[in-house]
């Protein structure tokens, strides 16, 4: 049995996690910054930084205490080493190595992504390879073939912002907080998804894409229109993201003929009208639907913590040397083609 100390800081959750091979997440602790970024309206880099480094080192010494182990007795010291902001990305994996160098323990640089990735196989010990993946959070948004540990074929990805960036954009627009998406979730349980027409940009072009820069545009303009409510606004732009999200992911299914699971994971898996279009879309596909629960989808440190059991398992595990950087970008599949028409962020 391996047991792994998990480490995440790549942007505004500071997460200690301890997990061992049986799926037992022995302990764990998790600090969130809203309160100190609220102010602002999304994330800022130098305040997150910060608030990492003043909480990263108490905490993993309470996540030991919680499950009564020391650094000997894990196996390996697994963080985040990208994608993510460079400072916090910084604090954490500067904390692993020093704690790996001191306690003579492997050190595994885990990329971020992998950990949402693997996540539901946390949760769920019978989600084999390869599995069809929608990954969505507030800084990504792709579609992945989940082909083993460390193998991923990106299917597709947005040529702008990602899904929960424009859940938090749509939250700021409509002056409903920070962080957006479980506001705007929660207003538009209380409104008409039919009420106001939206686009659904990309639906129905070939290759399965995502943009979601003149859905947020076509929000802006509803609000400033006056002619809508502010939960009738956040029930359309839910379902009109709903709908994006299905019809991408029916063309992206065509070429993942061979997956039996869909798996949905990143901070949007949190939201339940997401989570039942999914379900319905993997039942129409005769495909399984697994869904870590809504704490594991989330940024945390039991999936980094995870991802290093999942590591240290292979045949080939070499520990990371203490000299790897920290990367703030670090593609899943470095071999995938850049998309037409795409920002910077793709
Ligand atoms: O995975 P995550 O915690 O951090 C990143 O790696 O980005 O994802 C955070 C994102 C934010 O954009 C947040 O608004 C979104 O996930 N999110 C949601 C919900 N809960 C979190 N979006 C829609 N509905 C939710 N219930
Ligand atoms: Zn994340």
């Amino acid at each position: 049995m391996a047991l792994v100390l998990g480490i995440e800081s790549s942007c505004d959750e500071t997460a200690a996690a301890l997990v061992d091979s049986d799926r037992r997440i022995v302990a764990q602790r998790i600090a969130s910054q809203d309160a100190e970024h609220a102010p602002y309206g999304g994330v800022v880099p130098e305040i997150a930084a910060r608030a990492h480094a003043e909480r990263l080192a108490p905490m993993i010494e309470a996540v030991l205490a919680d499950g009564q182990m020391t650094l000997d007795e894990c196996d390996a010291i697994a963080a985040t080493a990208g994608p993510g902001l460079i400072g916090g990305v910084m604090v954490g994996l500067v904390s692993a190595k020093a704690l790996a160098m001191a306690s003579d323990t492997p050190l595994i640089a885990v990329n971020h992504l992998e950990g949402h990735a693997l996540s539901p196989r946390l949760a769920d010990a019978s989600i084999g390879f390869p599995y069809a993946l929608l990954l969505v959070s507030g800084g990504h948004c792709q579609i992945l073939r989940v082909e083993g540990v460390g193998q991923y074929r990106r299917i597709a990805t947005t040529i702008d912002d990602a899904l929960g960036e424009a859940f938090d954009k749509t939250a700021k627009i409509l002056g409903l907080g920070f962080p957006g998406g479980p506001a705007v979730e929660r207003k538009a349980g209380e409104g008409d998804p039919g009420a106001v027409p939206l686009p659904r940009p990309l639906v129905g072009s070939k290759e399965p894409h995502f943009s979601f820069a003149g859905l947020k545009s076509a929000v802006l303009r509803a609000h400033e229109s006056g002619k809508y409510s502010v939960a009738d606004i956040a029930a359309s732009f839910q379902q009109a993201a709903v709908d994006c999200v299905i019809d991408r992911l029916r063309v992206a299914l065509l070429q993942m003929q061979d997956v039996a699971t869909l798996v949905v994971a990143g901070g949007v898996a949190a939201n339940s009208a997401v989570r039942s279009a999914l379900l319905q879309l993997a039942s129409d596909h005769q495909l399984r639907f697994a869904a870590p629960p809504p704490s594991l989808c989330t940024d945390n440190a039991a999936m980094i913590a995870w991802a290093g059991v999942e590591r240290l398992a292979l045949a080939d595990f070499i520990p990371d040397p203490l000299d790897i950087s920290a990367r703030p970008r670090w593609p899943l599949d470095p071999g995938a083609e850049p998309v037409r028409g795409a920002g910077v962020k793709a």
